[in-house]
């Protein structure tokens, strides 16, 4: 069992120690504990080898001593003999520092001396008798021919044959041992007589665990177990991808090639040694031990191919090497590669065609300044031409057996295809899949690959055996929105709701007028409309009417739902397109605000607009939103009047005698980012100076809500605070919005009931009597709405559902891969944030009828 630094730093954390070693003891194991120095105290070791001056260095070994006299005074323990030794020691090679790599060494493994001698003298005084191991009796560095002292002494390797001799010493001597990570003996040199072994060697990066490591193959352990922090690899980077899974089970080699290419929670380096004499490797997280974490092992089960993670490792340098005249030249390659090998440079990746060979460098394996890679370049132009790219980002797709899988990957291909991509290599192994690209891209791209993965299949997360729970499923509970959504506290009522009537619609009319007011006083609006589209029930209108909001509407039947809902009183926009002429005449006559977007009415309709005001609605040339389908903006866009024909427009608009009062932009829908408004309005507020008719300056919808668990809501004051700052510079146009989401979305939930549950294969399918025609988003946009069973609502999330409604298309899915409690025929299950776009976007469809649809007051 493997501790790191943070784990060894603190008494509870200790205690915390003492029970896993206990309840590893009443399995009837016998248990090697492999420490870590405690934090912070390895860089102090290194910053106390730089000094020059005694008494500083003598000063700094009393400041790291402190630090294990405080510990020790919390865990209530006189300072025990083995401590004492090495505190000792310590301040004699602080007295007599020689500075050399030997002493170092030496110095520096004080840390994990120290803590392990601490870490005995705890657990033996709670009850756990445990004797303290010195790591470099039992673990010996092998001497390498291209070692140079450097590497031999802080970079050391070790010999991890299984020492059966060790195994039975240790055997007899106790039950539970203590050692030190990151230290071992240095071995005899078999070229050098004069070299005896026996100093102290470091082991370099990851040095902890692979001491662990070590001694799991040097004793044939049953198992490594690596307490750390998070509880094993996941699929992707779990701060860019929330949604990333545990990997349960992974071989050796896709572990290795995922440690390599980007999860940090383990150094490749520690993989090899277990991999000779079978012995797994557990991955789990000191906080949760609850949790099963990832195991690491030889076993090949039969399972379907899949890609078990995505990285990106970021730095890259790509060094294309084209041979000018050089064509099928042999030695080529040879000339080239020499060159990396005298300038130590590792090489990564390698791509070749006839007359060009590009490769890239990795910066964890490489020291890569621009000095080494001037000299490399010049050197290199004695045999080619060379250029260097930089900086580049790696994406890897590891998975055994990647070209079986290649026909799974269109989505992601597609994906790339939006970027440039300066190269592709496949591992010979078949282990993975790598694209070179731009740095500055990657971070964006990570979600959105992960997620194409999971959707086409290639990364099987239906196989519960081998993808465990997401990040933030397990680390993100507290965050999740739904913890103060309203329908918690009125879960009964629900209930109660679903049992006399499914499918049916539920909206709390409290969220929304309370989200109307956020908008009221958040945002420096002096008319705020309410974009009836969302939903356009009578009481969600009257409501909003109430609280001062006016209402826009885009046909003729929402305008007569508003004259026969709001008083007249209430202040109607009219936004259509492409909309017949009737539609606006009749408006107009009514007296509503309408906006045009095309230059089509204004050249043909030569009576309509006379001596009315009107709005004209604005393509900025490019749109925003949740998905492609809800942005509207640029040529591909049909909404909104072009840049290019904004003259031409007021030029026919004073002919006609109509009055631009307004300008509008609307770019999308579900926008998050909250300087998107304040860049709208400063736009059209530059646009404005040109008419001076205009008064108001409408800026449209598409406030965004979260829909992933996790996903960070839009911040009110930030949108507000940048809008003040333009309206500041353009004080004289009222600032006018529109949105529609925002205000009902988190309001409604749609309730449905269990109808029939499905095994094929590995797949698990639950049905509902709700289905794509009561809620298109799915279908339509992939958008995510949570699913929660209200029926078992406290119960742990065991099974994984495909959620599928009743119509005859295969697209009738409400949900992927949902984390449900075992389900039931007869079970209520809520489908959540679905007051806007969710009624009024139903259908006929199949004749099944739509939901009812109950207000909560
Ligand atoms: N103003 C105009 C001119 C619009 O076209 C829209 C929405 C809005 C305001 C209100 O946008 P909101 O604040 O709701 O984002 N069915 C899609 C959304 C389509 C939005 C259409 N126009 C969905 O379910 O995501």
């Amino acid at each position: 069992m493997k501790f790191g630094g943070t784990s060894v730093a603190t008494l509870p954390r200790w205690q915390n120690i003492l029970e896993l070693v206990a309840s590893r003891r009443a399995e009837g194991a016998r248990v090697l504990v492999v420490v870590s120095a405690l934090t912070g105290i390895t860089d102090a070791l290194k910053q106390l080898c730089t000094q020059t001056a005694t008494d500083l260095r003598l000063l700094s070994a009393q400041a790291i001593a402190r630090r294990h006299h405080d510990l020790l005074a919390d865990m209530q323990l006189d300072l025990p003999d083995t401590l004492a030794t090495r505190l000792h020691d310590l301040d004699g090679l602080a007295a007599h520092g020689t500075g050399d790599l030997a002493w170092q060494a030496q110095v520096q493994a004080h840390g994990e001396l120290m803590s392990s001698a601490l870490g005995a003298a705890f657990l033996s005084a709670n009850g756990l008798t445990t004797e303290w191991l010195d790591a470099r009796e039992c673990l010996e560095a092998v001497t390498l021919p291209n070692q140079n002292e450097r590497t031999r002494l802080l970079s050391a390797i070790v010999d991890s044959q299984p020492d059966p001799a060790l195994a039975a010493h240790l055997a007899a001597r106790g039950d539970v041992f203590i050692t030190q990570g990151f230290i071992a003996r240095e071995g005899v040199d078999p070229d050098d007589a004069s070299n005896k072994g026996g100093r102290t060697v470091l082991l370099g990066r990851g040095g902890s665990d692979t001491s662990a490591s070590y001694f799991g193959a040097v004793l044939k352990a049953l198992r490594v177990e690596i307490w750390t922090d998070v509880a094993g690899m996941f699929t992707a980077n779990p701060r860019q991808v929330p949604g990333a899974r545990l990997l349960r089970r992974l071989d050796y080699e896709e572990a290795q090639e995922i440690a390599t290419t980007g999860a940090k929670v383990l150094h490749p380096r520690c993989l090899s040694p277990l991999r000779l004499p079978r012995v797994p490797l557990l991955i789990k997280d000191t906080n949760r031990p609850d949790l099963a974490g990832t195991r690491i092992g030889p076993e090949l089960r039969e399972e379907a191919p899949s890609i078990k993670a995505i990285s990106t490792r970021k730095g890259i340098t790509l060094v294309s090497m084209e041979s000018v005249g050089m064509w099928q030249q042999v030695g080529f390659l040879a000339d080239v590669f020499n060159q990396f090998k005298q300038h130590g440079l590792s090489v990564d990746l390698i791509g070749s065609a006839e007359t060009n060979v590009t490769v890239s460098l990795d910066p964890t394996e490489n020291l890569l300044d621009s000095d080494v890679l001037a000299a490399l370049a010049t050197d290199l132009a004695k045999v080619c031409r060379v250029k260097v790219i930089a900086p580049c980002a790696a994406v890897t797709m590891v998975g055994r057996g990647m070209r079986s899988m290649l026909h799974r990957l269109n989505p992601v291909m597609a994906e790339f295809g939006q970027h440039r991509v300066h190269m592709i290599s496949q591992s010979s192994n078949n282990l993975n899949l790598t694209f070179v690209v731009d740095e500055n891209v990657v971070d964006g791209m990570l979600p959105q690959l992960h997620e194409q993965l999971v959707r086409a299949g290639a990364m099987r997360t239906d196989d519960a055996d081998l993808f465990g729970p997401t990040w933030e499923g397990i680390y993100g509970a507290e965050t999740a929105p739904h913890d103060e959504a309203w329908w918690i506290n009125d879960r009964a009522k629900l209930m109660q709701l679903a049992e006399q009537h499914s499918p049916r619609y539920v909206y709390h009319l409290g969220t929304i007028r309370e989200r109307a007011r956020a908008l009221l006083t958040k945002l420096p609006v002096d008319r705020l409309f309410y974009a009836i589209k969302a939903n356009s029930h009578p009481a969600i209108l009257r409501a909003l009417a109430e609280e001062g909001l006016g209402l826009e509407c885009v046909s003729p039947g929402e305008l007569a739902r508003v004259a026969e809902t709001v008083p007249a009183s209430t202040p109607r926009l009219f936004t259509p397109n492409f909309a017949p002429r009737s539609d606006y005449r009749d408006a107009l006559e009514a007296g509503v605000m309408v906006t045009l977007d095309s230059l089509h009415p204004m050249e043909h309709w030569v009576e309509t607009f006379d001596g009315h005001d009107i709005s004209l609605r604005i393509d900025l040339g490019r749109g925003s939103g949740h998905h492609d389908k809800v942005r509207t903006g640029g040529s591909t866009s049909k909404f909104g009047l072009p840049l290019d024909q904004l003259d031409a427009f007021v030029h026919l608009a004073t002919a006609r005698h109509a009055r631009i009062v307004g300008l509008h932009a609307h770019l999308g829908s579900g926008v998050l980012e909250a300087g998107h408004w304040a860049e709208v309005y400063a736009q059209l507020a530059s646009l404005a100076e040109r008419i001076p008719s205009v008064e108001f300056l409408n800026i449209g919808g598409g406030l965004g809500v979260p829909s992933h668990p996790g996903e960070q809501p839009l911040d009110l004051d930030a949108v507000g605070a940048a809008l003040a700052e333009v309206k500041q510079l353009y004080p004289r146009y009222q600032l006018w919005m529109e949105p529609g989401r925002f205000l009902v979305a988190e309001a409604g939930v749609l309730l449905a009931k269990v109808t029939q549950l499905k095994g094929k294969g590995s797949w698990r399918y639950l049905g509902v009597d709700a289905g794509m025609h009561n809620l298109i988003r799915p279908a339509l946009y992939d958008a995510w709405h949570e699913i929660v069973n209200l029926t078992r609502f406290n119960e742990p999330a065991t099974a994984m559902y495909q959620v599928v409604g009743p119509i005859c298309e295969s697209g009738d899915v409400l949900g992927s891969d949902r984390r449900l409690p075992e389900s039931h025929e007869g079970d209520v299950v809520l489908i959540a944030t679905t007051g806007a776009y969710g009624q009024v976007m139903s259908s006929p469809y199949n004749l099944r009828g739509p939901a009812e649809e109950i207000i909560l007051d």
